[in-house]
This record gives C-alpha cells, sequence and structure tokens, in this order.
C-alpha cells in the first residue's frame, strides 16, 4: 500500500514505498478544475499526509473564520424518534482497545483543526446508502478513521429532516463484535455529524443550497468534499453538473466516487466518461468496485508478491487454469428491474472478476502506487482475447419446489419482462494472450439463485511429471495435484491442497489442506469493503477505484459477447432456483480439461 494516507487512521511501514513517480502525475499535480481549486504540490517521494497537512496549514494562515466545534452547527438535536438499535446495545460487553492503525496521528494532528471533510451522500434516501454507505462511514468514525472535523450530509429527493434521516441511519448501523465499547455513545457522537438535504439531482439551486449548509457545517476552514453518487447511473452526470458548478469546494478537494454501473457496453461507458469528464478530472472520479475493497482481493497482491513460494510458480509453466467463482443462494429479488437491463455479466462478470482476474495475473508493478499498479492491470485487459460467443454458457434460474416450499423463477418478478432472456448464471473461459499466461484458461463463473452464496479463486496446478506415486491416486490425476484456494467470502480463508502420506506402515496417500482460516487466525472482525474504500477515498489513495483506461478496455472484452447474444436472442439454460446452475458449464470447462474446483467432495 503507497503512503498516501491523510486522515490519521493508518500507519504504514517504513518499507512500504512513497514514491510518487512521473506516472503518479495525474494525482499529483497541480490543478485547478471545474470542480473547484485544488490545491496540490509536486510530490516525490513525500508521503501524500505529510503534504497535505502542509498545504492546508498554509491556507488557514489566510482565513480568520469563526470556527465551530467538531464541524457540526450549534443546533440542538432532535431526540430521534422509536427505539433505534443503538439503544438496544449494551456497552462494553467486548472492551478491545482500538488498533494501533486508527491511532497512529503522525503526520496529520497538529493540522487537523485547519480542514475539514465534507461527504454527500447523493441518493441518501436509498438502498445502498442505508445498507452500506452510512454504516461503513460509522465503522469508520469508530474506528477514528474519519478526520477530526467531519461531516456527513444526505442528499436525495426524498423530503426528510435532520432528525429523520438520523433515524433511518441508525437503524442500519451496527457495532463490530470486536468493537463494542461505547458502541451507542459512538454512535450518537457520529449521528450529531449527520445532515439532510432535500433537493433535485438536476437543479443548481438545490445544490447551492447544500453548498450553503456544508459552508455552515465547515466553519470556515479549508473544505474538502467528497461526493458519494449512490443514485442511478441515468442521473450521474445531472447530479455531477450540479454539484461542479454550484456545491465544489472552493479552496479543498473535490471527489466524487462513482458507483456501478459505469455503462452497459463499450460506447454508453464512453459517453459516460466523457460526461463525466466534462465537469471533472479523471482523479477527482473514483470509480468504485466494491470488490477490490474486499480484504482477501487485497491480501491477493501480498500473498503473491511477498511470498517467495508462490511467486516463480504463478504462470503457465505451473498453473493448469483458475477459475474465479461467484455464486448467490438469492434471486435478484427487489432489484429485478435493474438487473434485467445488465444481467448477470455486466453485474458481476465484466467488473468483479475481471477485475480480480487482472490483479491475479498482471506482472510485478514498479511499485505500490496507485498509477504503477494501474498500469500493470491495463496491460493485462489488453493482453486478453474479447469473449467468444462459444466460450460461454448463460442460465437462467426458473422456479424450483424443494421441502414445500416453492422458489420463484427469475421471470416471475414482476418488475421483469416474462419473455426475458437476461442471463442471471454466466459461465466462460477466458485467455491472457501473453507470455506468462498463454493457452492457460482463465475460467469465471457467477450466478444468482444458486445453492450457496460463495465468492473464491481457485488455482489449480499442473500434474507433478513423473510423479513416482501416481499409482496410490488411481486414474484421478486432477485430483492429487495441488490447487490454491482464495476463499474471498464467506469465511474468508487461504488454502492449499497439498498431498500427504497417511501415517501408518503402509503408504496410502492423502489429501489435505495448509489452511489460513481468518477466523481462526485473527479475532479481529474483518471490515466491510466499503469502509476500506471510503477511507481511501478520503485519502486520494486510488489504488482500488478503476481508471477510465481500465474501464475502456473491460468493455472491448466483453461487448461484442454482450451485443451477439442480444442480437441473436440467445436463449439461456434453465436451471432450477437453488441448484448448482446450468450443466452447460462443466461441458465448458470440459472442453479446456478443467473441473470446476467447487464441485467436488473435498473443496
Ligand atoms: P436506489 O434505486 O435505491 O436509488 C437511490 C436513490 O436514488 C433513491 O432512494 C431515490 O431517492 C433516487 N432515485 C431512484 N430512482 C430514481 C430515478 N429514476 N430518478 C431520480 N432519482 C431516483 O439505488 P441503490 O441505492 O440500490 O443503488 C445506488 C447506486 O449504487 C446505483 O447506481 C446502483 O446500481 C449501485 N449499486 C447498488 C447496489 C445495491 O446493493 N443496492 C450494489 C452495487 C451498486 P429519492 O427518490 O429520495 O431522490
Ligand atoms: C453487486 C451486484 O455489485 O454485488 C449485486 O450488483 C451483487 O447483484 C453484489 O449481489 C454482491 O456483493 P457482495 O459483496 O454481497 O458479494
Amino acid at each position: 500500500m503507497a503512503a498516501l494516507s491523510s486522515t490519521h487512521c493508518r500507519s504504514y511501514s517504513p518499507l512500504q514505498s512513497s514514491s510518487f513517480g512521473p506516472s503518479s502525475s495525474s494525482s499529483s499535480s497541480s490543478s485547478s478544475s471545474n470542480l473547484g481549486h485544488f490545491q496540490r504540490v509536486s510530490v516525490s517521494s513525500v508521503p501524500k499526509r505529510f503534504l497535505a497537512a502542509k498545504v492546508y496549514s498554509l491556507q488557514s494562515q489566510t482565513k480568520s473564520v469563526a470556527r465551530m466545534q467538531d464541524g457540526a452547527v450549534a443546533s440542538t438535536i432532535t431526540p430521534i424518534e422509536n427505539e433505534t438499535p443503538f439503544k438496544k446495545l449494551k456497552d462494553g460487553l467486548l472492551s478491545v482497545p482500538s488498533p494501533d492503525e486508527c491511532k497512529d496521528a503522525v503526520g496529520f494532528g497538529i493540522n487537523e483543526n485547519d480542514s475539514t471533510v465534507s461527504i454527500t451522500v447523493v441518493g441518501a434516501s436509498g438502498d445502498l446508502a442505508k445498507k452500506k454507505i452510512f454504516p461503513a462511514l460509522f465503522a469508520l468514525y469508530y474506528e477514528d478513521c474519519l478526520p477530526k472535523h467531519f461531516t456527513v450530509c444526505g442528499y436525495a429527493r426524498s423530503k426528510m429532516t435532520d432528525a429523520e434521516l438520523r433515524n433511518m441511519v441508525s437503524k442500519t448501523l451496527t457495532c463490530r463484535i470486536d468493537k463494542r465499547e461505547n458502541c451507542s455513545e459512538k454512535m450518537e457522537q457520529f449521528l450529531r455529524r449527520c445532515f439532510y438535504h432535500s433537493g433535485q439531482y438536476d437543479s443548481q439551486e438545490n445544490f447551492a443550497e447544500l453548498d450553503k449548509k456544508l459552508k455552515e457545517h465547515e466553519g470556515g476552514r479549508v473544505s474538502n468534499r467528497l461526493f458519494y453518487l449512490s443514485i442511478p447511473p441515468n442521473i450521474f452526470i445531472d447530479a455531477v453538473r450540479c454539484a461542479s458548478s454550484s456545491a465544489s469546494s472552493g479552496n479543498g478537494w473535490t471527489r466524487v466516487i462513482v458507483e456501478k454501473p459505469f455503462g452497459r457496453d463499450s460506447e454508453s461507458s464512453a459517453a459516460l466518461t466523457k460526461g463525466l469528464k466534462q465537469y471533472l478530472k479523471e482523479d477527482q472520479i473514483f470509480r468504485i468496485d466494491h470488490y477490490l475493497g474486499k480484504e482477501l482481493v487485497e491480501n491477493l497482491s501480498v500473498l503473491r508478491f511477498s511470498n517467495l513460494i508462490f511467486e516463480p510458480l504463478w504462470s503457465r509453466q505451473y498453473i493448469r487454469n483458475v477459475q474465479l467463482i461467484f455464486s448467490e443462494d438469492f434471486g435478484t429479488e427487489g432489484r429485478g428491474g435493474y438487473f434485467d437491463n445488465y444481467g448477470i455479466i455486466r453485474d458481476i462478470m465484466q467488473n468483479h472478476l475481471l477485475q480480480i482476474l487482472a490483479l491475479f495475473a498482471m506482472e510485478t508493478p514498479v511499485s505500490l502506487d496507485a498509477e504503477d499498479i494501474r498500469n500493470e492491470k491495463v496491460k493485462v485487459l489488453r493482453s486478453m482475447r474479447p469473449l467468444q460467443l462459444e466460450n460461454v454458457v448463460t442460465g437462467q434460474y426458473k422456479s424450483h419446489t424443494k421441502g414445500g416450499v416453492t422458489y420463484p423463477a427469475y421471470t416471475d418478478d414482476k418488475t421483469v419482462p416474462k419473455d426475458s432472456l437476461t442471463p442471471t448464471f454466466a459461465a466462460a473461459a477466458l485467455f491472457i494472450d501473453n507470455a506468462r499466461w498463454d493457452g492457460v484458461p482463465f475460467l469465471m463463473k457467477a450466478g444468482k439463485a444458486l445453492h450457496t452464496k460463495r465468492a473464491e479463486i481457485r488455482v489449480q496446478f499442473r500434474h507433478v511429471p513423473g510423479n513416482l506415486y501416481n499409482r496410490n491416486f488411481g486414474t484421478d490425476l486432477d485430483r492429487a495435484t495441488n490447487e490454491l484456494v482464495i476463499r474471498v467470502q464467506p469465511d474468508e480463508a487461504i488454502y492449499l491442497k497439498i498431498n500427504n502420506k497417511v501415517p501408518g506402515l503402509g503408504m496410502r496417500l492423502d489429501r489435505s489442506n495448509l489452511n489460513l482460516h481468518y477466523a481462526a487466525r485473527y479475532s479481529k472482525e474483518i471490515p466491510d469493503a466499503y469502509e476500506r474504500l471510503l477511507l481511501d477515498a478520503v485519502e486520494g489513495e486510488r489504488r482500488l477505484f478503476i481508471r477510465s483506461d481500465e474501464l475502456d478496455a473491460a468493455w472491448s472484452l466483453f461487448t461484442p459477447l454482450l451485443k451477439e447474444l442480444e442480437e441473436k436472442k440467445i436463449i439461456p439454460e434453465y436451471y432450477p432456483h437453488g441448484s448448482r446452475g446450468p450443466v452447460g458449464a462443466h461441458y465448458l470447462a470440459a472442453r479446456y480439461k478443467v473441473r470446476w474446483g467447487d464441485v467436488g467432495v473435498d473443496q
């Protein structure tokens, strides 16, 4: 991780890179744009957190504006109606001290009074805001990861008072199992920093009112503003235009987190990028793919680049195939309207699984700097063959009755047309035409309404040449090959399947797992992906966000296939709700002499 921290939550070891070479110029050059005025200085090897503090301190000398306590406007908090979950929580259930990582104020503390961060959740009344964004912000607050002066503002068309927003938000806030100390107090403190403004997404006037409100909370400090677009994509540009003209920061940075979907093919994605870039510079746009914020996806590079035993094996020479598997044990309930326009290939494969693939397969980056990593990811994507119809299997779940319960078909959803051919399952074989991966199939499989919820990466190694023990394995040599499994969720784990001798006087071989099981190894609860990504956005760390050229490359791989599927009206293979998905996925894998690793007896 590059040393880009500008909050006091993270500390980085001295071994970690802090270099900002020419490739990171986009994130470090001095610039101003339509969206506010940016204080940036050319950086070489100075960690950003120090720079940020220095810039802010200079600015603060020119200001003499009344400041308010904690970034909050001096207002009384209307009591929250109804009993909220935090009231029910008992304090001190588990009293664990905060980890050092969130107490380390190195390089920032002395200037904290001079600047403030305002986080505006655009679409605050929506599902994602309630489910993920507000809880992640609270978790960051609890961990002491947000700057001293911050304000959270919800923005949406729904009419709500501050108290109503707080009430809504409080219902989804939870403390981690290992973080319950003073939980209800912390929740109250956090909620006191949350405000609401009702407005239209295309109204400059409404955003100007928001600006006024934010200024009151910012109390004359250098204002840094983060907008989280948690709204349907068709209104992204309107919201950015209005935020840009009427609510961007006048003296700090302005950043915008954009949620997926980033278009539905190459053309619409390019149009979206073009639209956003009318008002934002690339380094202000934080395209979020929450899978990149998952702990085990983060760990992928650590596993590979910091363990000598893996990196030499990471190529066609030793790896037979790689499998990227995503499954959910529920359907598209509640999101059918959105899903039908996208389908599983756009919803999961083109972004989440492809991003993991790029991280998995990239060459060693020059450094851990965001641009160096993203450069390598782009190279992998550009070395890939666009998907071919014959290398893809699609499916759609149908109704199924089990144990007296009937599970609905995809098309039973009222927001889905009865004759919809949208795939809820897909399996695909992808290839990277470069020296490292030539001929190695990368198999992806993603589906809704399957028998289990799981996301994992499976790396199947080649058979041992001239294996002395071949006859002990019988005919099933595949079972005897090493397999590395990175279980992203649930129950995070990294395990390596190896062969060993069963203890005793005979020579019977067994298959065992060398297992790093996170729950057993670490008592700390794993943070939600949104926490990491929100913190990164606040800190200006772009490594886990998608750059526009990555996005273009990703769409180039999938767009021809998606068009062909739609033009030819390819009928998906129907599979029962709750099953393992279409049989076609097995035929596809078999064509490349692969067996899906998640179907065997010893997964
Ligand atoms: P919602 O459909 O809940 O929309 C969010 C808010 O936007 C609504 O509360 C509503 O607020 C406003 N809104 C909804 N439809 C319209 C419309 N047609 N015109 C104007 N405003 C509208 O979305 P989610 O919260 O589910 O998702 C937000 C974004 O995040 C989307 O881009 C989605 O694709 C993405 N996403 C969502 C995930 C999820 O799990 N929900 C997962 C990954 C990505 P109001 O009426 O108050 O203005
Ligand atoms: C979202 C998809 O991006 O990821 C959803 O739009 C999917 O369809 C979700 O359910 C899965 O995320 P997670 O973190 O629950 O695995």
